[in-house]
């Protein structure tokens, strides 16, 4: 590791970088352990939650809304794309659209607050499975076997909110789907907002 990670300038403050990569490191050790996917989800989920309890570490380009949508910037992509990091950024008001995943996730809010709404796609239907508010702090997982269909929105109308999403493949390198009311699908690849070099 690059010891020049421990602390980066960008913003007022040094930012406490080492928080980030102990988070990677956990991972990459967890996912060389094991690729049971309960087990990524219990123990990937315990660390991301350690890692959101601070919000002292995230650097400002990766914290910066659009006017326009959500963005996402890539903090580190796992060896061989094993899994990905993102920084997922939502200005007030802003919301996905229904969509899956197709691989496992954990999303850990970092600041402010989101409503995520789950589905189940049925034929020619969208059935809502609930809705919960999700604060600081929260860890919630995702993928095909424990609930992979959600919408997810700024739970606020007047400031911005970030949560830190973990896949289990790059992201930006997977089909996966939106729906519409009536559950059609359509495939879309999620891509990444530019953001200076964050290198490990
Ligand atoms: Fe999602």
């Amino acid at each position: 590791m690059d010891p020049s990670i421990d602390t980066l300038t960008d913003g007022p403050a040094e930012r406490p970088l080492h928080r980030l990569r102990d988070f990677v490191d956990t991972l990459d050790a967890l996912i060389a352990r094991t690729d049971d996917e309960a087990i990524l989800l219990t123990e990937g989920g315990r660390a991301l939650a350690g890692l959101i309890a601070h919000d002292d570490w995230l650097p400002d380009s990766y914290a910066k809304p659009d006017p326009e949508r959500y963005r996402q910037y890539l903090l580190h992509r796992g060896s061989a794309g094993g899994y990905s990091v993102v920084s997922f950024v939502w200005g007030p008001g802003q919301n996905t659209p229904v969509h899956d995943h197709t691989v496992w996730g954990l999303v850990g809010v970092l600041r402010g607050a989101e409503i995520a709404e789950r589905y189940a796609v049925g034929p020619g239907r969208l059935d809502p499975l609930g809705s919960e508010r999700l604060e600081a702090g929260a860890v919630v997982a995702v993928s095909p076997r424990v609930g992979d269909v959600h919408r997810v929105r700024n739970a606020f109308q007047d400031r911005v909110s970030i949560s830190i999403h973990v896949y289990g493949a790059d992201i930006s390198a997977v089909p996966r789907h939106i729906f519409d009311e009536s559950g059609r699908p359509k495939e879309f690849i999620s891509g990444y907002a530019d953001a200076p070099a964050l290198s490990f």
